[in-house]
């Protein structure tokens, strides 16, 4: 939807009119919740419960390296043990490509298949949803990205996440991606929702310290835009404020310790919380943003987004001072006694600190200058076709916000050949004010390279991953 002709003012108000109107219709949207089992053994007490089922057959939807680590050993000795059946497809790759959902969707009906276990993380968790759903609808896959585009239900799905990000085991929601395109579809369906599902920490002590840091700050975006959205409800604001208190207590020992399981779980259950929390209230421009970025240069979807979180924060400050304010408070980075906007201050360093000390980069190596206004487009049609932001942007101040995330030499080029309104923001933008921002400056991160090293970064315990 191509809105940029009507005045900033009118269009803010007719979208944000429509949304409202569509976050009343959510509202009363009745959406299933699965039965979740928490804790060390609880994927293999969910291996138990599915054998009580009566299935013929299970396809577990999981990646090579999950399969290589062990990590299905419990579920398949449960599933064994109860006398049922079932085969492993390990095929899928981050981002869930159609090419490859393809072949899952051929095995499941080769081996007569009549559930699903989508055991990994949100990639081979969405595989193992769009499987289901196309194997009910045989039509293209393209032709099910979008609301309610399968007619018959999904065949059954229990969950068994293994990254503390997506929250894919409670969402309505499937993400794909398709190469051909270089885009990134989204299927949604209330029937997508797994039955069951298992948060098992012990699954997730080997998870590597950078996937540890995106898959978490995937979570506590989830749980952000949810929470400043339109669409939000008081059931949605309980649930991303605890994933926030989770996160921000937590994420920095699961990135450091990985082998401690309490914060493991805990970041499990963030990871659920926020999932509920937005799959209800809907993303905003953080997700509208990185999605692009994932379709077209494959960056990590928790890389992206917590990239781009803190410049779209930024943004809709003005919009949501209030909220913020609340969200400080969540997070520990400020008191209830101090003013709003001081708190929603505090909100933005302590997101700023939070990144910095997970290692997160300041810029996008792969962003190239030429693909911005299309990356923009892209970016600003997902979200005003979907997500209820709390405030407008025009494709112009989106291509602004995306150019600031260009790596310091592109951004340097731009600034010489562009005319003064174009430039990257100088000393005193606001995405270049904070006291975290400046100190990885000072330390050289660019985001262009490894990872900068914080206090917090040179705790960690290095760990053996199997890549
Ligand atoms: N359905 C939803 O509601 C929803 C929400 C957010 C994101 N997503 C989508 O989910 C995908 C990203 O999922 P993700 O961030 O969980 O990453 P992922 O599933 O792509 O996994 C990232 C990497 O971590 C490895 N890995 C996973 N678990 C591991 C473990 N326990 N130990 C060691 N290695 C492990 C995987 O093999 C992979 O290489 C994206 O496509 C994104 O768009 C979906
Ligand atoms: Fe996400």
């Amino acid at each position: 939807m191509n809105l940029d002709f009507v005045p900033e003012s009118t269009r803010a108000a007719s979208l944000g009119a429509l949304m409202k109107g569509a976050g009343y219709l959510v509202r009363f949207l009745p959406l299933p919740q699965p039965t979740l089992l928490v804790g060390p053994g609880s994927s293999g007490r969910l291996g138990a419960a599915v054998a009580g089922f009566g299935h013929r057959k299970i396809l577990i939807v999981t990646d090579k390296v999950i399969a290589k680590l062990g990590l299905l050993k419990s579920l398949t000795d449960a599933l064994t043990a109860g006398g049922t059946e079932y085969v492993v497809f390990d095929e899928i790759t981050p981002d869930a490509p159609i090419p490859l959902i393809e072949r899952g969707i051929e095995f499941f009906k080769e081996h007569e298949c009549d559930a699903l276990v989508a055991f990994g993380g949100g990639s081979s968790m969405d595989a193992a949803k769009a499987i289901a759903l196309a194997v009910t609808n045989p039509k293209p896959l393209r032709q099910l990205a979008g609301y309610f585009k399968g007619l018959r239900a999904p065949m059954k799905i229990y969950a068994v996440p293994t990254t503390a990000g997506t929250g894919s085991e409670v969402t309505v929601a499937a993400v794909i991606s398709d190469p051909e395109r270089e885009s990134k579809l989204v299927i949604v369906d209330p029937r997508l929702v797994p039955k069951m599902a298992a948060l098992d920490p012990v699954l997730m002590t080997g998870l590597p310290p950078a996937v540890t840091a995106a898959t978490g700050i995937d979570a506590l975006t989830h749980a952000v835009e949810a929470f400043l959205g339109q669409w939000a409800t008081p059931y949605t604001d309980d649930m991303a404020l605890t994933a926030v208190g989770l996160i921000f207590e937590n994420l920095r020992t699961a990135y450091c310790e990985g082998a401690n399981l309490e914060a493991r779980e805990k970041m499990s259950l963030a990871s659920t919380y926020a999932g509920i929390a937005f799959t209800r209230a809907n993303v905003g421009y953080v997700h509208a943003i990185a999605h692009q970025f994932g379709g077209k240069y494959h960056t990590p979807h928790g890389l992206a987004n917590a990239i781009v979180l803190p410049h779209v924060l930024r943004w809709s400050l003005p919009a949501v001072t209030e909220r913020l304010a609340l969200l400080a408070v969540r997070a520990r980075a400020g008191n209830e006694d101090e003013d709003e906007e001081t708190l929603a201050g505090k909100f933005l360093e302590a997101v700023d600190r939070l990144n910095a000390d997970l290692g997160i980069p300041l810029h996008l190596a792969a962003l190239q200058e030429a693909d911005i206004p299309a990356l923009a487009r892209a970016a600003c049609h997902e979200a005003h076709t979907g997500y209820p932001v709390p405030r407008y942007m025009t494709v112009a101040q989106c291509e602004e916000l995306i150019g600031q995330l260009l790596p310091p030499t592109a951004a340097a080029e731009r600034d010489e050949s562009a005319p003064a309104s174009r430039r990257s923001p100088g000393r005193n933008s606001p995405a270049r004010k904070s006291p975290a921002r400046k100190t990885a400056a000072r330390k050289g991160a660019t985001g262009t390279g490894p990872a900068r090293k914080t206090t917090a970064a040179k705790k960690a315990t290095p760990r053996k991953t199997p890549r």
